[in-house]
């Protein structure tokens, strides 16, 4: 069991947990680089040892990237006296493995007790600096316990991983596995090491070195191939610990700068502790381990935040895991971005960036489809060309062009800053047209309908008029109309309204339901009975049959009803929930938090704490099976966040106006405290059985 209390997540027991989920569970990450959590020291095979960059794509087929696997910066091998722990004969008769929600620090604890009874304590500890983002560092201590002899240690970097490149069909499973780093050479002299490697086509160049120090002893050269390393021996002596450190830079000129693990530990700490300044989430509950679940859930969003870098944006597994080759999808624009406009506003003007820039991009992808305007695509890396594989997704799921507008004019609105107006104005003219260009218009009718596109509910297949779709759409055309930008001529902006006032959308008025898309009311019922608890049923029906069912893989009207709230009435919206909630089966990571947040807003209490434990938990738990094989689920972490200070506390802010709390605690929920950003200012958001405040906090400016 992973146990989680206090500032920390820990695991006991050697091999007790699947390996993987604990890869993804304590994978450090500082935005810049991340790193899963696995060994050498423990076996992890090439493609299991993961570091990647941000932004970090080359080349795997022509126009298609994957994130490149850098060098391991954390290569270790150990051997005391004569055995290999976790390798040779003998047992770990302690594994403590913990993760310091505070300051990012993962250590294990571990008593290695050889054939012929040595004990040995085993102390491993690493980071990767939140203060400077080219800088991690590992530390290994040793204790021989009942024995004196001898310790080998063998540290270096290791240039020979590999790529084990993920199918984005979730379906299929890849064992081939492809070298990405061309090993342009290293060094290996006394106290340090280095190598400089470049991915395959040269788009990623890596200059990595480390500096090793330790307690008394000899230090040779160690290399391989592929890998500069120093071998260290020590002498052990009975209840004396011995040290070894490594301090490694990534790209950073003149490498590792002077210092040692704890004074660099101390000052990655106290970054963290800014960091969580500005977005702790305090919870006086009566459910355990509550307050440490929300504090993962902020400690991974805030890993992931680009360190200052408006190019890259943040994938839909960070930089935890390889999964969707690291691109970025529309998770980061509604599920992630709110997080970072609340708390970060720098990092969401980043990920809007991000987007900004890449409009180029997006005009060429809407070219590519013998469209107008710009078309963002539906998971990109570098830049913002389309690096899906699969066609219905890649050419279908196109809802994602109007969430990127949606999320820049949120942005705008939340934190007041409008120094990107412009070229806001130019994302949303651009994304109008394409819009005006994919929609088709049916003379006999007068009607504008969007044919063969995919809602976020990927299990409707290819249907017509998505309401999701339109009316997003619609609202990114409103934008558009809205928007100061020039060279808009008079029959553009007409169309436009033409589109807005007569694209069609399914209303059944006598129930006051919107209907999903065209297809919807043609579907078979499906058997509920034949879905397995939380694992997607996807990995056992194929979607050709699944999309012709009435059944939903995740939230699709139920979002938009929190998007565009002044667009339905409030029995509107319970008509939605009492139809789509009890057939949508939450097979994507994308859905719990979603409902959570729903449910809190229509006032059904359980419902909402019921999924919002799913979504909070969807990782630690390993609740849908896909933490280890695909990386900590960046969108249900921002999902989580949403429903406790949009759902739960019922924050409104924005537009300049002054922030409003409207709390709906769950039952057991005594108090919360946090504190935001809006309008550029700094507030704090106060609730407790005696009632609720927000005050501006004057001595913190954005
Ligand atoms: C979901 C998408 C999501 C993608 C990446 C898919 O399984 O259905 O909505 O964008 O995963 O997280």
């Amino acid at each position: 069991m992973v146990k989680y209390g206090g500032w920390s997540i820990s695991a006991s027991g050697y091999r007790a947990h699947a390996p993987q989920h604990l890869e993804s569970l304590f994978c450090q990450s500082n935005g810049y680089i991340g790193s899963r959590a696995a060994f050498l020291q423990d076996g992890a095979p090439p493609y299991e040892r993961c570091t990647f960059m941000a932004g970090g794509f080359d080349y795997i087929s022509p126009g298609i990237t994957d994130i490149v696997n850098l060098p391991d910066p954390f290569h270790l091998t150990l051997t005391v006296a004569g055995s290999m722990p976790g390798r040779s004969g003998g047992s770990y008769t302690r594994f403590d493995q913990r993760l310091d929600l505070k300051n990012g620090l993962y250590t294990r604890d571990a008593v290695w007790t050889d054939e012929r009874g040595c004990e040995t304590a085993i102390k491993i500890s690493r980071f990767i600096s939140m203060a400077n983002k080219h800088l991690a560092a590992l530390r290994v201590e040793l204790t021989a316990l009942n024995h004196d002899g001898e310790a080998a240690l063998l540290m270096g970097l290791d240039a020979g991983v590999l790529n084990l490149p993920v199918h984005d069909d979730q379906t299929l499973v890849n064992d081939q596995t492809v070298k990405m780093l061309n090993y342009a050479g290293g060094t290996s002299e006394r106290g340090s090491c280095g190598l400089t490697v470049r991915s395959r086509t040269g788009r990623v160049k890596i200059d990595m070195r480390c500096r090793i120090t330790h307690s008394d002893g000899e230090q040779e050269d160690g290399s391989g191939a592929d890998c500069p390393a120093r071998r260290l021996t020590v002498k052990l002596k009975r209840n004396q610990t011995v040290y070894a450190e490594k301090i490694i830079s990534v790209n950073l000129p003149g490498g590792p700068p002077p210092g040692g693990f704890a004074p660099l530990l101390e000052e990655s700490g106290s970054a963290w502790a800014l960091r969580w300044k500005n977005a702790d989430i305090e919870v006086e509950s009566d459910d355990p381990g509550l307050q440490t679940a929300l504090r993962y859930n902020l400690f991974q969003l805030m890993q992931s935040r680009p360190f200052g870098d408006p190019d890259v944006s943040i994938g839909a597994r960070g930089l935890t895991h390889a999964r969707y080759k690291g691109c970025y999808f529309w998770d980061t624009d509604i599920f992630l971005q709110p997080f970072f406009a609340y708390t970060d506003p720098a990092a969401a003007r980043d990920l809007v960036r991000f987007r900004l820039s890449t409009l180029p991009d997006a005009r060429e992808n809407a070219k590519a489809l013998n469209l107008d305007g710009a078309r963002y695509a539906w998971m990109c890396a570098a830049g913002g060309r389309e690096q899906c594989h699969t066609w219905d997704i890649g050419r279908s799921e196109v809802h994602i062009t109007a969430d990127v507008a949606y999320a820049a004019d949120e942005y705008a609105r939340v934190t007041g800053d409008e120094s990107l107006r412009g070229e806001m104005s130019r994302l949303f003219v651009e994304t109008a047209r394409y819009w005006a260009s994919r929609f088709s218009y049916d003379k006999s009718k007068d009607v504008y309908n969007l044919l063969f596109v995919k809602g976020p509910d990927e299990y409707c297949g290819v249907s017509s008029n998505n309401a999701y779709t339109v009316m997003l759409a619609r609202h990114n055309l409103k934008l558009a109309l809205g928007a100061a930008e020039g060279g808009v001529s008079p029959d553009e902006a007409a169309k436009w309204r033409e589109i807005i006032e007569k694209s069609h959308v399914g209303y059944d008025a006598e129930r006051e339901l919107y209907i999903q898309d065209d297809d919807f009311p043609r579907l078979e019922p499906f058997d509920f009975m034949s879905k397995d608890g939380d694992a997607p049923i996807y990995r056992k029906m194929d979607y050709d049959r699944l999309q012709r069912y009435r059944v939903l893989k995740q939230a699709d009207l139920v979002l938009l009803i929190l998007l565009l709230p002044d667009t339905f009435t409030e029995s509107q919206k319970h008509a939605i929930w009492d139809y789509y909630e009890p057939i949508t089966l939450h097979d994507s990571s994308l859905s719990h938090g979603i409902h959570a947040w729903a449910a809190a807003v229509l006032g059904k209490r359980d419902k909402a704490y019921y999924y919002f434990k799913k979504s909070l938990l969807l990782d630690l738990e390993n609740i849908m099976g896909n933490t280890g094989t695909e990386g900590i689920n960046m969108a249900a972490l921002g999902a989580s966040w949403q429903t406790a200070v949009f759902g739960f506390a019922g924050l409104s802010a924005g537009s300049g106006g002054e922030p409003s709390l409207s709390p709906r605690l769950p039952d057991g929920w005594r108090s919360m405290r946090f504190a935001f950003y809006a309008n550029g200012k700094r507030y704090r958001a106060e609730i407790t059985p005696e009632g609720c405040s927000v005050k501006e906090n004057r001595e913190e400016k954005s």
